[in-house]
């Protein structure tokens, strides 16, 4: 669905590339990560691709066509919910939402069942300048399906919403994906990554170093360890022990036999520990 090669970009009036030479391609019904920390390029990659930066260098092919050939039907065909949220602020929720439907030639999805799925029904009829942040995060969130595009981008999708708010928006993107639907997503919320993306890149200071199954990465470059934790002389104490050799590791049996054993715990290295390992930064 989206192919791009060689992609360069320096904003007018800048002097250093803020995006340099990336290359990554995103199939069909793909939930694809792009994690990275403030001024990675996340935003500008995302802003390339919908076609709001012109003047890129190599290649940006979006459902087969260069991005640069699209026409203004491109935007029947894919969705965008910007980490701030685009709406009319003298508007009612239920205005905004049919006011931007008009916008499109598609049908748009009965805006009834997602206002009530992002827990908004009974605020349709209220001002939207009156919405808290997360309201209008989720508010955002429904303009940018209701028209039922096959590609949708999401910036930071979940900042601002509280956990079951950011649940049920994470459900929903998982459903997306579910209808063959395709997404790009950015975040620098690793706990987000894992949970949703079938494929992370890595961007750091406009470049790629990294684009794998988060669980591969896991795999590659996370130690997993049991940790162990007991008592001995009033004091607590705890071991670390690798697990591909636990099941003859003698003094791990050792410490299970003779001591107080409080607690044993499976640890697995975290995405965002890979990530610092692998780029050397941390995300904030
Ligand atoms: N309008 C602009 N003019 C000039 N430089 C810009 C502009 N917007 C962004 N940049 C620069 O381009 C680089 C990438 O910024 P970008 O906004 O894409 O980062 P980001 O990964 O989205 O960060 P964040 O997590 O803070 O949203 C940064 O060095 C930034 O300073
Ligand atoms: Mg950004």
């Amino acid at each position: 669905m989206i192919r791009v090669s060689e992609m360069d970009f320096t904003y007018e009036k800048s002097k250093k590339k803020a995006i340099k030479g990336i290359n990554f391609n995103i199939e069909k019904g793909e939930i694809f990560g792009f994690l990275g920390p403030s001024g990675a390029g996340k935003t500008t990659t995302q802003r390339i691709l919908i076609g709001l930066l012109r003047g890129y260098q190599g290649s940006v092919e979006i459902m087969g066509k260069e991005r640069r050939m699209l026409s203004k039907d491109f935007f029947e065909n894919i969705g965008v919910a910007f980490d701030f949220p685009n709406l009319y602020q003298k508007l009612t929720a239920i205005e905004n939402l049919k006011l931007i439907g008009s916008y499109y030639k598609n049908n748009c999805l009965n805006i009834d069942e997602l206002l009530e799925r992002v827990g908004l029904l009974g605020d349709k009829d209220k001002k939207v300048e009156g919405f808290s942040k997360g309201m209008k995060m989720r508010l955002n969130f429904i303009r940018s399906i209701m028209h039922d595009p096959e590609i949708l981008f999401f910036d930071e999708p979940t900042s601002g919403l509280d956990p079951i708010n950011a649940k049920i928006v994470k459900d929903m993107i998982v459903e997306l994906k579910e209808r063959g639907k395709t997404v790009f997503l950015t975040t620098h919320n690793m706990t987000v990554a894992e949970q949703l993306c079938d494929r992370v890149a890595f961007i750091v200071d406009g470049g790629i170093p990294v684009i794998d199954r988060p669980d591969n990465l896991k795999l590659k470059y996370g130690k997993h360890t049991v940790k162990v934790k007991y008592v001995e002389n009033n004091v607590l104490k705890k071991e670390e022990f690798p697990m591909d050799s636990i099941s003859h590791n003698s003094n791990f049996f050792q410490i299970l036999k003779s001591k107080n054993i409080k607690t044993i715990h499976s640890q697995e290295a975290t995405l965002e520990d890979i990530f610092i390992k692998l780029t050397g930064r941390e995300l904030l």
